[in-house]
């Protein structure tokens, strides 16, 4: 079978690298010079644990192949996966520009009947309207193009893992042998595959990602509780967590969630609801809870300090989460704003985040990135914690004492244990715990 994978961001490129692994014959297109030539030289384009190595390996091995020449990739395909970003436009609603784009190369390439299996998170619909789409434009070539919907469910970070070893396999058909098909490619993975009707499948992917957002969202809120009445949110997830149907994933509270997949897919879906003039309630709660818990932070230091002016402060952790170098979303960015705004000295410290990071702040003159969150410690006036990287949780904090001028913390990720912020005599602002002050 002739696989092509349009796109070779996290969802493209992880999906070709872990067909390939199982034994499939696969092209990755992407239309970035650049991308396919570091590929062929055996650099992965993203940051992802494990890519890279299974990448190269396939490469060589000859069963997983880059190339910008879509043309003759898609000409002869029996199934083109479309793995591209459909980012959220300025209204909320989810932007099909790129997976159009790929539809219309497609619409010019094939020259044979294939399958057109939609991965990329599109709103339910989506996969129909194409399909009607392509067969109103290909009517005269003889041939018939069906499309499949057959979401991603992977995690940046442990993407690849997520992949070879995913819970389950959802596939949207409308025919048989699009099922078959789909069968087949996804056997040597040995997944429970649920299949269902594309519509279906669809708001699987917006409902599961909505519900884990929500979750977070939930226990956010229930955080910010916990800080008034005296409660301790770590004690009360693990509490929380026995019980099975509660699970004991996705309680953890913080600065909020980011990334390139919760913040568009809630508003995604919130808008689609309302255009079909229904409201999601608790969709439209989670999104005002992330956008405020985004600040939490730096609300709380600003009952502590009078002005951020000429602060010195150790910004620790850039990217949305560790284990990637993915800044979407990251609610670092609105933080890094407002400080720099405000005139506050800056050391930032992040193991992958910096060069993307760059991009988005250039030229500041008050920012400046150092090695290691040590360097960023040194004489500083505050520091806060956006990113849980093992290499920040695993500064002890009488290090901060040691290395900072005054030890003040705010730490969004909850990092540290309480009792150690008590024994290092730390000032220590956390997230739905009590603040612990220095003696
Ligand atoms: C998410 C989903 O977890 C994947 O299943 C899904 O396939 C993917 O979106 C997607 O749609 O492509 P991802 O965005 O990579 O994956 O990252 P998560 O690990 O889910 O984390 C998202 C955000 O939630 C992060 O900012 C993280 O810090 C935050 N989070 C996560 C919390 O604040 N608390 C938690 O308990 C868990």
């Amino acid at each position: 079978m002739k696989i092509v994978v349009a796109g070779t961001g996290y969802v493209g490129l992880v999906t070709g690298v872990c067909l390939a692994k199982v034994g499939h014959n696969v092209v990755c297109i992407d239309i970035n010079e650049e991308k396919i030539y570091k590929m062929k030289n055996g650099i992965s384009p993203i940051y992802e644990p494990g890519l890279e190595e299974i990448m190269v390996e396939m490469h060589e091995k000859g069963n997983l192949n880059f190339t910008t020449d879509y043309k003759n990739s898609y000409k002869n395909a029996d199934v083109i996966f479309i793995g591209v970003g459909t980012p959220e436009k300025a209204d909320g609603s989810a932007n099909l520009e790129y997976i159009y784009k790929v539809v219309d190369q497609i619409i010019e390439s094939a020259e044979k009947s294939c399958l057109v299996v939609i991965k990329s998170t599109v709103p339910i619909g989506t996969n129909k309207e194409i399909e009607l789409y392509i067969n109103e434009k290909i009517a005269e070539k003889g041939i018939k193009i069906e499309v499949a919907s057959n979401p991603e469910f992977l995690a940046q970070g442990t993407a690849v893992n997520d992949t070879l070893h995913a819970k389950r396999i959802v596939v949207g058909v409308e025919s048989e042998d699009a099922k078959n098909i789909l069968r087949e490619i996804y056997e040597p993975f040995n997944i429970p595959i649920v299949i269902t009707n594309r519509e279906s499948a669809e708001m699987i992917k917006y409902a599961s990602n909505d519900f884990l957002a929500l979750k977070i969202s939930f226990m956010n809120e229930i955080a910010n509780l916990c800080e008034i009445i005296g409660a301790n949110i770590e004690d009360v997830a693990k509490g929380m967590s026995y019980d099975d149907r509660i699970g004991k994933k996705f309680l953890k509270a913080g600065v909020g969630y980011g990334g390139s997949c919760f913040p568009k897919d809630t508003k995604a879906l919130h808008w689609l609801a309302e255009n079909n003039g229904h409201e999601l309630k608790t969709i439209k709660a989670t999104i005002e809870v992330n956008e405020n818990q985004k600040y939490k932070l730096l609300k709380k230091s600003r009952r502590k300090f009078k002005s951020f002016k000429n602060l010195n402060v150790a910004f620790l952790g850039l990217t949305f989460k560790p284990g990637t170098d993915d800044l979407r979303e990251a609610p670092s960015i609105p933080n890094m704003r407002v400080l720099l705004d405000e005139g506050a000295n800056i050391k930032a410290y992040d193991p992958v985040g910096v060069e993307n990071f760059k991009k988005i702040f250039k030229g500041e003159k008050n920012l400046k990135y150092v090695q290691t969150p040590e360097e960023a410690l040194e004489d500083a006036d505050v520091a806060f914690v956006f990113t849980e990287w093992k290499q920040i949780t695993g500064v002890e904090l009488k290090k901060y004492k040691e290395l900072m001028k005054k030890a003040i913390i705010f730490d969004g990720r909850n990092c540290y244990k309480l009792e150690e912020a008590i024994s290092a005599n730390v000032e220590y602002h956390s997230i739905g715990r009590n603040t612990i002050f220095m003696e």
